[in-house]
């Protein structure tokens, strides 16, 4: 039998999640939006897509929760866009409310399922949703390290000029200002960056990386990326409907691990169909410990900004 996976928000990112994972033709696909016609009339586009791409997994687009009944996974992205100049902070008024009222119909009609959030600012929306979902941790977690990994691999690939497979990104802390790149972690064919590349380098890809989001929004001008956040967001669904065991970097609740509790930041996971099934936790540096440290402390502060307690 096919697994079931709902999509919340038909925008760019949710839309583009429903093409890549209808194509990988292993589960069942619904497409939900406020906006009526918009998720029916991206989903069609994307069935009639199926004889040329040959997949058969079903997909309709819908307003209505009813039909997301019983879903595996659901991917939140509903929310509004990071606009020029705009931070990921200042979205966290609009999207708490809309993530909030989400997150009770999802749990209403799927009690059962795993919540990957998308919407920005991700580590405070992934709280939203498990506060909101009461669901246990393993079962709540966000788009964020295998994001801003993918796009340090594409700069530390453009720079030493091997396959991007053969690079292994290290991102941790925020997605966003705090984030926590450590370059003697990030290997290309298993050798350190540090003994690869400059210093100067290697701060440029970081900062870069760090700034990745706002790259694109600023070329965009309206909007923010999508095609690599889908990408991110199919991979870490692969995992979980696949069972792959497989460690990708999340936003994952943290209960202790890495000394830090109740903040919600980028950490390795064991990602399999029970959601996060363990986090691991890499030998840091003081140094590097003390970023994640701050990491913890801005989104602890977005979080209670949030007047969530
Ligand atoms: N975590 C990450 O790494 C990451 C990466 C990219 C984008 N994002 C975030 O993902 C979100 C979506 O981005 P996008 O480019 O797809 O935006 P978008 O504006 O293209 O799409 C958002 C969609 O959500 C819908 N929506 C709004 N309120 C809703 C509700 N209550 N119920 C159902 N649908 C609703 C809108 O109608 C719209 O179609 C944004 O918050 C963005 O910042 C996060």
């Amino acid at each position: 039998m096919k697994r079931k996976i709902t999509i919340i928000g038909a925008g760019n990112v949710g839309a583009s999640c429903a093409q890549r994972l209808a194509e990988r033709d292993y589960a069942d696909i619904v497409l939900l939006d406020i906006i009526a016609g918009l998720p029916q009339g991206k989903a069609l586009d994307i069935l009639e897509s199926a004889p040329i791409i040959k997949f058969n997994s079903r997909i309709i687009g819908t307003n209505d929760y009813k039909e997301t009944a019983n879903s595996d996974v659901v991917i939140i992205t509903s929310g509004s866009p990071r606009k020029p100049g705009m931070t990921r902070d200042e979205l966290l008024k609009i999207n708490t409310s809309i993530v909030t009222e989400v997150t009770r119909n999802v749990v209403n009609h799927s009690p059962s399922c795993i919540i990957i959030m998308v919407t920005n600012p991700v580590e405070a929306m992934t709280y939203v949703a498990l506060q909101t979902s009461r669901f246990p941790k393993n079962r709540v977690l966000g788009l964020s390290g295998a994001l801003d990994g993918a796009r340090l691999a594409s700069f530390i690939g453009a720079e030493v000029k091997v396959p991007v497979e053969r690079i292994s990104p290290c991102v941790l802390g925020q997605h966003g200002e705090n984030m926590v790149i450590i370059p003697r972690l990030c290997k290309v064919n298993g050798k350190p960056i540090t003994e690869l590349l400059p210093e100067e380098t290697i701060n440029k890809l970081v900062q870069r990386t760090i700034k990745g989001g706002a790259e694109i929004v600023e070329l965009l001008k309206t909007g923010s990326a999508f095609y690599a956040p889908s990408a991110a967001v199919a991979k870490m669904t692969d995992a979980i409907i696949m069972d792959k065991k497989e460690i990708l970097h999340c936003s994952a609740y943290l209960d202790g691990e890495y000394g830090l509790k109740d903040t919600i930041i980028t950490v390795p996971v064991k990602l399999s169909k029970k959601g996060i099934e363990q986090i691991i936790e890499v030998k840091l540096t003081e140094e590097e410990k003390q970023g994640l440290s701050k990491a913890a402390e801005a989104v602890r502060q977005v979080i209670s900004d949030m007047k969530l307690k």
